[in-house]
């Protein structure tokens, strides 16, 4: 494994990202403590529901609008194992997000299966219980690469679903895109021992890239149509900018559901929950459903309820937030769970992103100043 030598190190030989990893802010804690009661609102009133664990920032996949090769070359200096939140601590911070309304954890990457016993965490991540005393909805998001191994000690350890990425059905076209040369059929059976072991309902996400799998469109809704399988198509997203985004490169949704409709109709049908990332399309012959996520052009962030919490325990309260606050140096300077809570609520009220909205409204381009963190390092 490389030195870590620091966020200014500059690895040979590649093309260097912009690494703002390290910017982050020291939560304030208020003087007066309180109590959560399962409901805190932002500065738009988006309570918070939804929480995004990120245990890596490693994964065995160079996906070429995620972590492209250029950038995530052999030299890149990824986050030395001190830097991470032990299971203890995630749990710990778990809590006190459940105690303020969270009800689903989805842990993401990189890849969540590379981190080392993930099935210990899930088994204490599964105890934990929402405000009024439910289960959460607990998820992983996954390449699938090791999700036919773990499946069973996964489900066994507690884990209630999972989402699989797969951008393609043919070989060729899923190798250029996952940039490791990973072929589809693994893919495909890692799907179905999941299916078996009763991790579902199973979702399946193709990113779409112009030009690079938009023929592969139809393909992969004729493939998973009238399978347990709910497979969504989400527009190329400009998040971090090692990927270079461009918006000629990204179909819209509409586009998506047109193609597929002109060979096996579609009706929109309503959301399972306020806030879905999904819309949702049912094939008219009772073929099942499709989600399309349409971050580009039909933005949802008046209803994102979404926080996420990096590999290092500092919280994103967006996908595009330029930096993140530290909860973890919280907890190392010796703070109660009572002040934590406090920091955390205070926070969340303060939370005022709408990032895709501002681009959306900007049209064509970005509209920050461009000091987007990679969603290898924060999670999808
Ligand atoms: P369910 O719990 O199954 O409804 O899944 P989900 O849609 O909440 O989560 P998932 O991680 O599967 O999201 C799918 C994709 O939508 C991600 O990989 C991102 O590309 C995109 N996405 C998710 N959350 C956000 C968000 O908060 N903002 C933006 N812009 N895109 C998001
Ligand atoms: N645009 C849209 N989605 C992305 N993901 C990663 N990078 C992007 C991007 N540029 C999402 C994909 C993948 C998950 C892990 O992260 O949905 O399945
Ligand atoms: Fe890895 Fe997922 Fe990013 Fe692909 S999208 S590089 S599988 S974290
Ligand atoms: Fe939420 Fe930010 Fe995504 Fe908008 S851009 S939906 S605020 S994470």
């Amino acid at each position: 494994m490389p030195e870590y030598i620091g966020p200014n190190a500059m690895p040979k030989k590649i093309i260097p990202i912009i690494d703002y990893r390290h910017s982050k802010t020291a939560p304030v804690i208020p003087a007066v403590i309180e109590e959560p009661n399962g409901l805190i609102g932002d500065a738009f009133g988006r309570p918070l529901q939804d929480l995004r664990i990120s245990l890596t920032d490693r994964c065995n996949f160079r996906c070429v609008y995620c972590m492209p090769i250029e950038s995530f070359g052999k030299d890149h200096v990824f986050m030395p194992r001190a830097s991470m939140m032990t299971f203890e601590e995630i749990t710990r911070i778990a809590q006190i997000f459940v105690n303020h309304g969270v009800q689903k954890i989805r842990l993401t990457g990189g890849e969540p299966l590379l981190r080392k016993h993930v099935e210990n965490l899930i088994e204490m991540l599964a105890k934990l219980k929402t405000y009024d005393g439910s289960d959460l909805d607990l998820t992983l998001t996954t390449n699938g690469a090791l999700l036919g191994k773990k499946a069973q000690s996964l489900k066994d350890a507690g884990l209630n679903r999972v989402t699989v990425s797969l951008d393609s059905l043919d070989d060729a076209t899923f190798k250029r895109m996952n940039g490791v040369d990973f072929p589809v059929s693994d893919v495909l059976r890692s799907l179905d021992v999941a299916h078996s072991v009763g991790l579902g309902p199973i979702k399946v996400n193709m990113v779409v890239k112009s030009g690079m799998n938009d023929q592969e469109i139809v393909p992969m809704a004729r493939y998973f149509k009238d399978s347990p399988f709910i497979l969504r198509f989400i527009e190329y997203m400009d998040v971090g900018t090692s990927n270079h985004w461009e918006m000629g490169e990204v179909i819209p949704s509409a586009e998506v559901v047109r193609r597929i409709s002109a060979h096996m109709p579609l009706e929109e049908i309503e959301p399972n929950y306020t806030g879905e990332t999904a819309e949702r399309w049912r094939y008219q012959d009772g073929g099942g459903e499709i989600g399309v996520i349409s971050s580009i052009t039909k933005t949802f962030c008046h209803e994102c309820v979404r926080a996420r919490l990096s590999t290092e325990g500092k919280l994103y309260t967006c996908l595009f937030a330029e930096s993140g606050h530290d909860l973890r140096a919280l907890m190392q300077s010796g703070k109660t769970d009572q002040e934590i809570s406090t920091a955390l609520a205070h926070l969340w009220r303060l939370r005022a992103d709408r990032y895709s909205e501002l681009r959306s409204a900007n049209t064509k381009s970005k509209t920050q100043t461009g000091k987007k963190i990679e969603m290898s390092y924060i999670g999808g």
